[in-house]
């Protein structure tokens, strides 16, 4: 069995002011990734106004981080009337870390937070050719049932419940405090120059 995550790997929600960090990630993605990501090719500059314009406040974006970087992305935003209850949902993994199962981790955050807002269709944008992305969506065909020629997926089970809540808030708590001694560990890391002082 594999590891969950790839080592040193944490995933948990962006907070808002880290559109930069959003930004840096989605530029790192290869021509190919990137091109899957916006179902088609789009400049460095549509790149950045889409970070910019990312952190709604109907947007939850889960991050996956390895020392602090973000690596990994999926975005879950409602669209149309509130009534309509549909969202869109988009998936970002940096080549290195692709087919690491990280993919698989960010649909199980997004899905259990689609069902807490009582999102029942999800919509992807799937280029055909992305064997990997649809492989993913129907590991979930329990919880989801896809429909690749418009690309919609409807949650199985859209009403949240006391489980499903608390399953997100222990998560977010998680993530929370994994981030803080993570900064903390960073920030008391000695600096590779001053060890070189401080042994020199
Ligand atoms: C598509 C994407 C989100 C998948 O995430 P991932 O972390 O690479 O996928 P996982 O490792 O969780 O694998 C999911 C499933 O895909 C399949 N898969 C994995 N690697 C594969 C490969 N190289 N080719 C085909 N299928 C593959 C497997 O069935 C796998 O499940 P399993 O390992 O339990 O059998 C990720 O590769 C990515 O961000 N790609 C670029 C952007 C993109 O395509 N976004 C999607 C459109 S929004």
């Amino acid at each position: 069995m594999r590891d969950p995550l790839p080592r040193g790997g944490l995933i948990r929600k962006l907070w808002v002011g880290e559109a930069d960090s959003y930004c840096d990630h989605l530029l790192r993605l290869d021509a190919d990734s990137r091109r899957n990501r916006f179902a088609g090719a789009v400049s460095d500059e549509f790149v950045r106004h889409f970070a910019e314009l990312s952190f709604g406040i109907d947007a939850v974006i889960h991050g996956f981080f390895v020392d602090g970087t973000l690596r990994g992305a999926a975005e879950l935003r409602s669209i149309g009337a509130p009534l309509d209850r549909q969202a869109e949902a988009a998936f970002s993994i940096e080549k290195p870390w692709q087919s690491h199962g990280v993919g698989s981790m960010l649909l199980e955050r997004t899905l259990l937070a689609a069902r807490n807002r009582g999102l029942e269709f999800i919509h992807m944008a799937c280029l055909a050719d992305n064997e990997r992305m649809q492989q993913l969506a129907r590991k979930y065909d329990a919880e989801l049932s896809f429909d690749f020629s418009s690309i919609v997926g409807e949650v199985a089970a859209p009403r949240p419940t006391a489980l499903s809540l608390m399953r997100e808030i222990l998560a977010d708590s998680h993530g929370f405090a994994t981030a803080m001694l993570d900064v903390q560990s960073r920030l008391l890391r000695p600096a590779r120059g001053a060890d070189h002082a401080a042994s020199g």
